[in-house]
């Protein structure tokens, strides 16, 4: 019986004698655990760490890490990778040398953390390898953009969603709200909601409805990607649970029709061409794109990218004849670009601050800025950039400024009021219920409404017409399943 349980012939000798070497030899650390992926493990190191200062604009050292391909040829050095050797490998070294060479150079940044290093060490001694799959000319960030997947909104939230943009339906009869990964829709005046579109940004940062009844979205994930996406929130019947219609904008494409731009960081504002042919972008990438829409959004031809500013783009508008494109931005200014001969005809320099955004009255013959200063300001748009006038503005930063019917201004700020001007910059109103900074603003398609959102998740929606009346007609917090602390 023991015969058969045991086999002593020379073959499993030999099989036993391996594996138990296999199993006594202490093999080394990396040799037990699975090995490192370029993609998923090395590349974000990579951008989190150095590509500030390596991408392909600043190429310091003229090294630019934005391929695996340039990443490991190296800069004016040549490559800083030795394939199987970590330490005569410079992208490792400089990491963790204690001589005054590392990188991030000491007077710019902090050290990669040491596990970290340890994962760039691993990859270079197995090989320093490319996954498979991916071509070594690719872009990396967008390669990264790529493998990550959208979460799936909570059901319910556990902290108010901070309201960064919204927009009246273009029956006047909803809002949508842009949430976390979301976009949320509540029926006016009960504040009851009705719907909620699942998206891949985080947050969304603009919105507006196009001619067509298609909804133009800005966001992105803070630092790491940002999108203009093109939803058709109406169009299709999605499944309904409790009273609410859910519809998955990530992965349906009847619902997100069309993704107009992909970038590096996020897309903060958006401006409709009053003929509502023309569709503007901005963002962080210090960049305005100007989309000519009069085919519809989904087969949008992208027509200029505008590189003015000097640092992100806040807000921007565009003028009844498409000649001129206002913008406001972090480098303290608002400018004037005009389309049709591509260049910059006016700089507006007064506000001496961030410049938050920017609008223009029906003829264009005003231009109006708001900004970190607390202050409403106007100016020609085809001027010598002086004054016109100061409004006086806000109590605190203001944030948004949005045009409106008879040329009315909408602005909201810090102070958490949104304020209506008329065409000679008089606040005409003050409207309060808002109990924090007020993000968002937006007038109703038929001018009778203006509603603002604010950090703590709450809406109110005023009506414009009767100057005494400044509470809301709607006030109610736009974050789904919030459990209210009293
Ligand atoms: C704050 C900016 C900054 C960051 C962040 C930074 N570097 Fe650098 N790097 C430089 C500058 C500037 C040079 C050129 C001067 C020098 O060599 O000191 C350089 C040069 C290099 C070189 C030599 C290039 C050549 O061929 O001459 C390598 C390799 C390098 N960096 C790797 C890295 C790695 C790896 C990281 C991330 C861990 C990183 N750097 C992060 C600024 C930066």
């Amino acid at each position: 019986m023991l015969r058969s349980r045991f086999c002593f012939c020379v073959l499993c000798a030999l099989a036993v004698a391996l594996l138990a070497a296999l199993f006594l030899n202490p093999a080394p650390a990396y040799a037990q655990s699975k090995p490192v992926s370029f993609i998923n493990d090395v590349a974000p190191i990579i951008k989190e760490n150095c590509m500030a200062c390596h991408d392909a604009k600043k190429r310091s050292g003229k090294y630019d890490m934005s391929t695996f391909e340039k990443l490991m040829a190296g800069g004016g050095a040549g490559s800083p990778v030795v394939a199987g050797k970590p330490d005569d490998s410079d992208l490792h070294d400089l990491m963790v040398t204690r001589e005054e060479r590392r990188m991030p150079p000491r007077d710019k940044g902090e050290a990669v953390a040491s596990e970290k290093a340890a994962i760039i060490g691993k990859w270079i001694a197995e090989g320093a390898k490319l996954d498979a799959g991916i071509d070594p000319k690719a872009d990396l960030l967008r390669e990264l953009r790529i493998r990550w997947k959208a979460p799936t909104p909570a059901v319910a939230y556990k902290f108010p969603v901070v309201v960064n943009s919204l927009a009246f339906t273009p029956d006047n009869k909803s809002i949508v709200v842009g949430a976390h990964h979301e976009l949320t829709v509540w029926s006016l005046p009960d504040a009851k909601l009705t719907k909620r579109i699942a998206m891949r940004a985080e947050r969304a940062y603009a919105m507006v409805f196009l001619p067509d009844g298609k909804l133009a979205v800005a966001g992105g994930r803070p630092g790491q990607e940002g999108d203009v996406r093109i939803f058709d929130i109406a169009g299709t019947k999605g499944k309904t649970e409790g009273g609410v219609e859910f519809l998955d904008g990530v992965n349906d494409p009847k619902v997100m029709v069309k993704q107009l731009l992909d970038a590096d960081d996020s897309v903060l504002c958006l401006a409709l061409s009053p003929d509502g042919k023309h569709l503007a972008a901005g963002g962080c990438d210090r960049a305005v794109r100007y989309w000519d829409i009069s085919g519809g959004a989904v087969a949008a031809k992208l027509e200029q990218t505008v590189e003015n500013h000097a640092d992100w783009i806040l807000g921007i508008a565009l003028s009844a004849d498409n000649k001129l494109l206002l913008s406001a931005a972090r480098d303290k200014t608002a400018k004037v670009w005009d389309l049709a001969a591509k260049e910059s005809v006016m700089t507006f320099p007064d506000h001496q601050d961030v410049v938050y955004g920017v609008a223009l009255n029906k003829d264009a013959s005003l231009g109006f800025s708001i900004g970190k200063d607390k202050q409403l300001r106007s100016w020609k748009p085809g001027g010598d950039a002086k004054q016109i006038k100061n409004a006086g503005g806000h109590g605190d930063e203001v944030f948004k400024i949005v045009a409106g019917p008879k040329d009315l201004l909408a602005t909201s700020s810090a102070d958490k009021t949104v304020r209506i001007w008329d065409a000679g910059l008089t606040n005409t109103k003050t409207l309060t219920g808002l109990t924090d900074h007020a993000f968002a603003v937006a007038f109703s398609p038929d001018g009778t409404l203006v509603a603002g959102g604010s950090f703590a998740g709450e809406i109110a929606v005023w009506k414009v017409a009767d100057p005494k009346e400044v509470k809301p007609v709607a006030l109610f917090n736009a974050t789904p399943g919030l459990l209210v602390k009293k």
